[in-house]
């Protein structure tokens, strides 16, 4: 086993065993309600805590790992409308209600990144644009260059964010509270891996939005500078 299954294999195997026993003591509890007296319901929903606690440390551990692994950036001379053009159809795959609209920019001088990671950043935009929007409605993704940058932007037409909660929105397991995230399915990690990313191949992540209107996500990377390269070889 590489180091790598290894890890994964550990980790699935952690998170069966206090899984396993959330559900199992929830499940006592919701049938045996009026079975069981308060000194034990007590006991059982202490049980659940701990192990909720568990699982929490464990995910901190797996986002340390995770933040290592974006460690490895290995820089190439990326196009990156042919990335956006080959991860954009997964998603029309996966979200068949929504709209995508393309806007790139044509003859978009080369970027200085790694592909995978750029794939990590877009997969996380484009999924929380669909999440966080209704069906029916469009998603923009757009590139453009502009002095010596790269500026690639997702743009939703979703609930939005409220001002308050703009200061948490890149901080780990934060899920704001808004009618959709609460019927979707997330950790509140994609956005803090993908700024963590992004600034590993220095590159920039800002947003605006308006709650009920949407959401825009600019993320800004230099581009590929031969000259540069020539000058440390
Ligand atoms: N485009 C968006 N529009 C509205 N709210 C958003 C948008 N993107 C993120 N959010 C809010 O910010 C929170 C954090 O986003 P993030 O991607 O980090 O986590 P997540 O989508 O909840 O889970 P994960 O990405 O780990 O599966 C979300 O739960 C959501 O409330
Ligand atoms: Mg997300």
């Amino acid at each position: 086993m590489t180091a790598q299954e290894e890890f994964i294999s550990t980790v699935s195997h952690e998170l069966r065993t206090p899984l396993t026993s959330i559900r199992g003591f929830s499940q006592t509890l919701l049938n045996s309600w009026d079975r069981i007296d308060d000194e034990n319901k007590k006991k059982f929903i202490k049980i659940i805590e701990e192990q909720s606690n568990r699982l929490i440390n464990l995910v901190e551990n797996v986002l340390t790992v995770s933040k290592a692994n974006a460690g490895n950036v290995v820089f190439t001379k990326v196009n990156v409308n042919s990335s956006i053009k080959k991860i954009v159809p997964l998603f029309e795959e996966q979200y068949k209600t929504h709209n995508f609209k393309l806007d790139l920019q044509s003859n978009l001088p080369f970027a200085r990144l790694d592909e995978d990671k750029l794939q990590q950043i877009m997969t996380n935009l484009i999924d929380n644009g669909c999440k966080y929007s209704s069906e029916g409605s469009t998603l923009f993704i757009s590139t453009e260059s502009k002095v010596e940058k790269i500026i690639i932007k997702v743009k939703d037409q979703g609930v939005g964010i409220k001002e308050e909660d703009f200061d948490k929105l890149f901080k780990k397991f934060s899920r704001l509270e808004n009618h959709l995230t609460s019927k979707t399915q997330g950790n509140g990690l994609g956005l803090y891996i993908t700024k963590q990313i992004v600034e590993k191949m220095n590159g920039e992540i800002t947003f605006s939005s308006k709650e009920g209107e949407g959401t825009e996500f600019v993320v800004t990377f230099p581009v590929y500078n031969e000259e540069e390269v020539m000058k440390c070889s």
